[in-house]
């Protein structure tokens, strides 16, 4: 079955589902595995130690997969930032024509994608921020709610009141992100007014995620509630699995007067690689979504990917249909 939206139109994709950017996760295989599959399939700017590194898995990508695929380029505020236009340079010269913008003030980053004939998809966790982007000009958004891996923002808003919040204001094509990992959330997605869905944490539970295997069965143990929110203090909120490294930074950041280097040695995104890449899942923060309680294997993409539009299929024409009478 097929599921045609602006989106999948618009992007060249035969299915909407797309694998949002993640850090040391969004590499070759699993991009190449998810476009493969039908979907978009989306490498991760900042994995890659610099802009020629990216241009070699680009390279790496092209080699596994003819399909489309894109880039994630996130803007995080930092002392000392990445070189982001020279990634995006590298982004722009390797031909990519997708690209996922994230975070803070991507105009300059759009003003040149756009300039350059690449379509984006602007990430965002708030209405306000969904509008500027499409003011930017952006093709699209992706709308991240409360539920979500990541930074979900300050707002505290869930996808079944954000997703139709958006969809009523923004005009061009939006997918839906957080929370979602089968053919139920893709069904809602599409009845709240988005047209396709973006998931992260059930990417991760894949067999061709770059991941350790203790990892992928960790989330598949976790259920619901198997998360924290941590950096709230620091109104740089992000969603993470529950560990006892999470728990600390918690912990410490409830101490009055707490400031942020009291939990800098625990969150370095280095000592996150080392738990994704080793297996031991309490050697730093390991970044996963409350969709934890919904994932109960470890799937190629491809069957992932069939098994959600199946399921979607089986909702759309039997059980809801069959609800419905004159
Ligand atoms: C391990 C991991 C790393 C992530 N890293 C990034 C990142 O670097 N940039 C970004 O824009 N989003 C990042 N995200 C967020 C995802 O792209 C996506 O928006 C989010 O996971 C959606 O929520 P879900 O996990 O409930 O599907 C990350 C998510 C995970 C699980």
């Amino acid at each position: 079955m097929k599921i045609k939206t602006r989106f999948t139109e618009m992007f060249g994709i035969e299915h909407p589902i797309v694998q949002g950017g993640m850090m040391w996760v969004g590499r070759a295989e699993l991009a190449a595995a998810v476009s493969n599959a039908g979907g978009l399939g989306i490498l991760t700017a900042l994995t890659q130690p610099t802009p020629d590194d990216l241009k070699r898995e680009i390279d790496r990508c092209r080699a596994m997969t003819d399909k489309p695929f894109g880039v994630n380029l996130t803007i995080l505020p930092s002392v000392n930032p990445p070189p982001y236009a020279e990634y995006r340079k590298a982004i722009i010269d390797s031909g990519i024509t997708i690209v996922e913008t994230a975070g803070h003030k991507p105009q300059e980053h759009v003003d040149d994608f756009k300039a350059h004939g690449v379509k984006v998809v602007h990430k965002c966790t708030a209405v306000r921020h969904a509008l500027s982007a499409e003011r930017m000009g952006v093709d699209a958004i992706s709308i991240d709610g409360f539920e979500c891996a990541g930074h979900p923002g300050e707002d505290d808003i869930p996808g079944l009141i954000l997703i139709p919040a958006a969809a009523d204001k923004v005009k061009i094509p939006m997918i839906a992100s957080g929370g979602f990992g089968d053919g139920r959330g893709l069904v809602a997605a599409l009845a709240l007014g988005a047209e396709g869905i973006n998931m992260g944490t059930r990417f991760c539970a894949t067999a061709e995620a770059p991941i350790h295997d203790k990892v992928k069965q960790f989330i598949v143990d976790n259920d619901e509630r198997g998360t924290n929110l941590i950096f709230r203090k620091f109104h740089n909120t992000g969603r993470v699995a529950k560990n006892s490294v999470s728990d600390k930074v918690v912990e410490i950041s409830a101490r009055e007067g707490a400031v942020f280097t009291d939990i800098q040695p625990y969150v370095s995104g280095a000592k996150g690689r080392v738990a994704l890449e080793t297996g031991d899942v309490d050697a730093g923060l390991v970044w996963a979504g409350q969709v934890q309680g919904l994932i109960r294997d470890i799937p190629t993409c491809a069957v992932l990917i069939e098994r959600i539009m199946s399921e979607a299929n089986e909702i759309i024409q039997t059980r809801l249909g069959r609800m419905v009478s004159q």
